[in-house]
């Protein structure tokens, strides 16, 4: 058992990044083998607990189960399978299984709600349903959100449900929250995405658009936050995971524009609530992490008003050149982003900003 142990670790710090695009099942053993091990880690010091090593005897089962499926448990001469019992032939195997592995992803849908083009959080979903999660995606479009998810649902079948919902409304994240417990057992992972953008100038903007603006870009993501921790600290404590809140925000809410006002009031709010909700389940020891993604232009129907004034080509080369890498941001660019600080690889990470601007906010 000590040596599954070390097994598992090996497994847990070597592999599972390079696992990212193979099966998700594959996967999910990997990410179930680190609860495991950080279980058996946490509980358990002399020997392992009686849980842990039934878990862990699980683990292994379904390890060699995904080898066989693959056809990689070759016969010897004689017609005996190799001795995979021992760590470092089962090591050996999944390294192999590994490169096999044909380069998995999940296509981008065509078209988004019939407006055309992914959104930010669409990219997200499927970098994250590809490293084995499963995804709520909540939406005020309720038919945008069903298309994303039957999509997603084609290639990895049940890891998308969809689900109608107003951010500004707090008695919708209630229901949210509660939908999602039904579906999926509990929560590790909110992303407040939901956004819109306001380009005027100062003196035309009516307090009820700086109102709507800041009702979706900054309550909204207020409430989630405060609607997640309860639903999320369950199950971090339940599951030994931890649990991850990425807002998007933008480097408009760092870096100010002259006709931008309410967006950039919004944005630079969701940045500091980001950290004061970090501070808050630090201290509270809830195991729950909370950063901001700072986009500068991604190509998403946010831009469609640039695109209709100045068609796509024009529009887009016109906000490129004001990025230093000379291009705007692929959805895609974010989605690493947000993968990336929903996932424990950024388990020291909160209160941070993570910018994916292309070098705007350096000059
Ligand atoms: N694309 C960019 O250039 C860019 C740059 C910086 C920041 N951002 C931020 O990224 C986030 C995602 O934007 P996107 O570019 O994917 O644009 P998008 O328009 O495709 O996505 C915004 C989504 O928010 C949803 N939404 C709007 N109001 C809502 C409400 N009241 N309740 C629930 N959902 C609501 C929309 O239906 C839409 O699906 C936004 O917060 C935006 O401010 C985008």
């Amino acid at each position: 058992m000590v040596e599954l142990l070390a097994l598992l670790e090996l497994y847990d710090e070597d592999l599972v990044s390079d696992l990212r695009d193979g099966p998700v099942d594959f996967l999910e053993i990997a990410l179930e083998a680190k609860a495991g091990f950080r279980r058996a880690a946490k509980e358990d010091h002399a020997g392992v607990g009686a849980r842990n090593e039934v878990f862990l005897v699980d683990a292994r089962r379904e390890i060699l189960k995904e080898l066989r499926r693959s056809n990689e448990l070759e016969p010897d001469g004689n017609g005996r399978l190799p001795p995979v019992d021992e760590p470092d032939v089962l090591l050996d195997y999944l390294i192999r299984l590994r490169r096999k592995k044909p380069d998995e992803t999940v296509p981008p849908r065509k078209g988004n709600g019939g407006r055309g083009r992914a959104g930010l959080v669409e990219a997200a979903a499927r970098r994250l349903v590809l490293d084995g999660a499963r995804v709520a995606f909540a939406d005020v479009n309720r038919k945008g959100a069903e298309q994303v998810a039957a999509s997603i649902n084609e290639t990895h079948q049940g890891a998308a449900i969809a689900l109608s919902h107003d951010v500004t409304k707090e008695d919708d994240w209630v229901r949210v929250m509660a939908e999602t417990e039904k579906a999926f057992g509990g929560l590790h992972v909110l992303v407040n995405n939901a956004g819109i953008g306001l380009t005027k100038d100062l003196e035309a903007i009516t307090l009820e658009a700086w109102r709507h603006v800041h009702a979706i870009d900054l309550d909204g993501v207020f409430l989630g936050c405060k609607h997640a921790v309860g639903l999320m600290a369950k199950t971090v404590k339940a599951s030994g995971l931890g649990g991850s809140i990425v807002n998007i925000s933008s480097i408009s809410g760092i870096i100010a524009g002259h006709n931008m006002a309410a967006y950039n009031s919004a944005k630079a709010g969701v940045r500091h609530l980001s950290k004061s909700v970090a501070l808050y389940c630090a201290k509270k020891q809830m195991g729950i992490r909370s950063n901001s993604v700072h986009p500068v232009f991604i190509a998403t129907p946010i831009l469609d008003p640039l695109v209709a004034r100045y068609g796509k080509e024009e529009a887009y080369a016109k906000l490129g050149r004001q990025v230093p890498l000379g291009t705007i941001g692929e959805p895609d660019d974010i989605a690493y982003a947000v993968l990336y600080l929903a996932s424990d690889e950024s388990k020291f990470v909160t209160g941070a900003e993570l910018k994916g601007d292309g070098g705007i906010s350096a000059m």
